[in-house]
C-alpha cells in the first residue's frame, strides 16, 4: 500500500501533466489557471486511495478516471462561483471575475466534456458501469446546485431538506470517487457499495464543514471570502439549525434585516454571526460533523474490510473533516 502522502504526490504529478488545448487561449487559460492554483484534490485522492486498498498497480487506468473526477469538480467550481457571486477561490480571484462570466461558462463546459475523455481511459471492461455511475452523479450534482439556489428564496427549510440538497451537490461525487477506485481495482460489488456509502456520509460531513468554515474559518487559510453564504441567504447547516432554535420574534427580525436595503453585507454577516453565537450554532455544527463522520466509519465497519483497510479509510476521513481549508 502507498502512504496517503505518496497518493497525494501521484495526484499532484498527474494534474501538473494534464494537457488542455492551446487555442483559443481565453478558452483554455482559465482551466489551466484553476487547476494550477491548488485545491485539496480530495476526489482523485479518494479514488486512488480506495483503488489502492485492493491493488498496488497504480497506472493510467486509475489515474485517468481520478483526473476525470478532479476536472469535473473544477467545472462545478467555476460555475458555482458564478451562481454564488463569489470573488475568491483557492485564495485567488475566481475565473468569472478574472476573465468574465461568458468565458467562465464556456471554460467550465469544456472541463465537463474533458472529464469524460479521461474517464473513458478506464479499463474497457469497467467502462459501462463507470460511465453510468459518473453520468448519474454528474446530473445529481446539477440537481443539488439548483436546489441550493432555490433554497436561497425559501424562508425556511428542514434539516432533512438540507441533507437532501447537500447529498446531491456534494456527497454523491465523493461517494462516486470512493466507489470508482474500488470498482476499477475489481473489488466485490459489496465492498464497492460499502465504499460508496462511506464516501456519501463523509461527503455530508465535508459539506457541513464547508458551511462551518464559510462562517468560522480564516479566509487566508480557507481561501474563500468568509460570510459569503450569509450574504447570499444560503440555507447552510448553520442557518437551518439556527432557524430551528429561533422564536417567532427573532425570525421576524432576521427576515426584516434580509429585506432592508440599508443593511450592508458586512453588517449582515456580523449580525448573523452574533445570532449563531447566541444559539450555540458553532458547537452544534462540530457535533454534527463528528456524527456524520462516525456514520461513515460504520459503513466500512464490516468483515469485508481488513483492519489495515479500515484504518486507512478512517485516517483519510479524518483529514477531510479536521481540515481548515
Ligand atoms: C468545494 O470543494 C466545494 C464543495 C463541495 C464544498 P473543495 O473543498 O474540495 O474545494 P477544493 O477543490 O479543495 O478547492
Ligand atoms: C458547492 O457548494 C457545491 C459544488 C460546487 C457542486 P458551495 O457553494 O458551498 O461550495 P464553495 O463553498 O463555493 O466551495
Ligand atoms: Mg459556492
Ligand atoms: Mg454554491
Ligand atoms: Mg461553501
Amino acid at each position: 500500500m502507498y502512504t496517503l502522502e505518496e497518493i497525494c504526490q501521484i495526484v499532484d504529478k498527474a494534474i501538473i501533466s494534464l494537457e488542455f488545448g492551446k487555442e483559443p487561449v481565453r478558452l483554455y487559460e482559465p482551466i489551466r489557471y484553476l487547476m494550477s492554483i491548488g485545491g485539496k484534490r480530495i476526489r482523485p485522492r479518494m479514488a486512488l486511495m480506495t483503488y489502492n486498498l485492493f491493488s498496488d498497480k497504480i497506472d493510467n487506468s486509475i489515474i485517468a478516471p481520478a483526473m476525470a473526477l478532479e476536472i469535473f469538480h473544477g467545472f462545478t467550481l467555476i460555475h458555482d462561483d458564478i451562481m454564488d457571486g463569489a470573488g475568491l477561490r483557492r485564495n485567488q480571484v475566481t475565473v468569472h471575475k478574472k476573465w468574465n462570466e461568458n468565458t467562465a461558462i464556456l471554460s467550465g463546459d469544456v472541463m465537463c466534456i474533458k472529464s469524460y475523455q479521461y474517464l473513458a481511459q478506464c479499463p474497457p471492461e469497467k467502462l459501462q458501469e463507470l460511465l453510468s455511475l459518473f453520468t448519474l452523479t454528474a446530473a445529481q450534482v446539477c440537481e443539488g446546485q439548483q436546489i441550493d439556489m432555490d433554497y436561497e428564496q425559501e424562508p425556511y427549510i428542514t434539516m432533512e431538506d438540507y441533507i437532501g440538497m447537500i447529498a446531491l451537490k456534494t456527497a454523491v461525487l465523493i461517494a462516486c470517487a470512493a466507489r470508482s477506485g474500488a470498482l476499477i481495482a475489481d473489488a466485490s460489488q459489496k465492498r464497492c457499495e460499502s465504499l460508496y456509502d462511506y464516501g456519501y456520509q463523509l461527503g455530508l460531513a465535508f459539506q457541513i464543514k464547508d458551511d462551518y468554515l464559510d462562517s468560522f474559518g480564516d479566509s487566508a487559510i480557507f481561501g474563500k471570502n468568509i460570510g459569503g453564504d450569509i450574504v447570499s441567504n444560503k440555507k447552510t447547516w448553520l442557518m437551518v439549525y439556527a432557524l430551528k432554535q429561533m422564536d417567532a420574534t427573532r425570525k421576524r427580525e432576521l427576515f426584516a434585516m434580509y429585506d432592508n436595503p440599508d443593511v450592508t453585507p458586512r453588517e449582515k454577516i456580523s449580525r448573523v454571526l452574533a445570532l449563531y453565537e447566541l444559539l450555540g450554532v458553532k458547537s452544534a455544527a462540530e457535533k454534527a460533523i463528528e456524527e456524520y463522520f462516525s456514520n461513515a466509519v460504520s459503513c466500512i465497519d464490516n468483515p469485508g474490510f481488513t483492519s489495515d483497510q479500515k484504518e486507512r479509510l478512517i485516517r483519510f476521513g479524518e483529514t477531510l473533516i479536521r481540515r481548515e481549508r
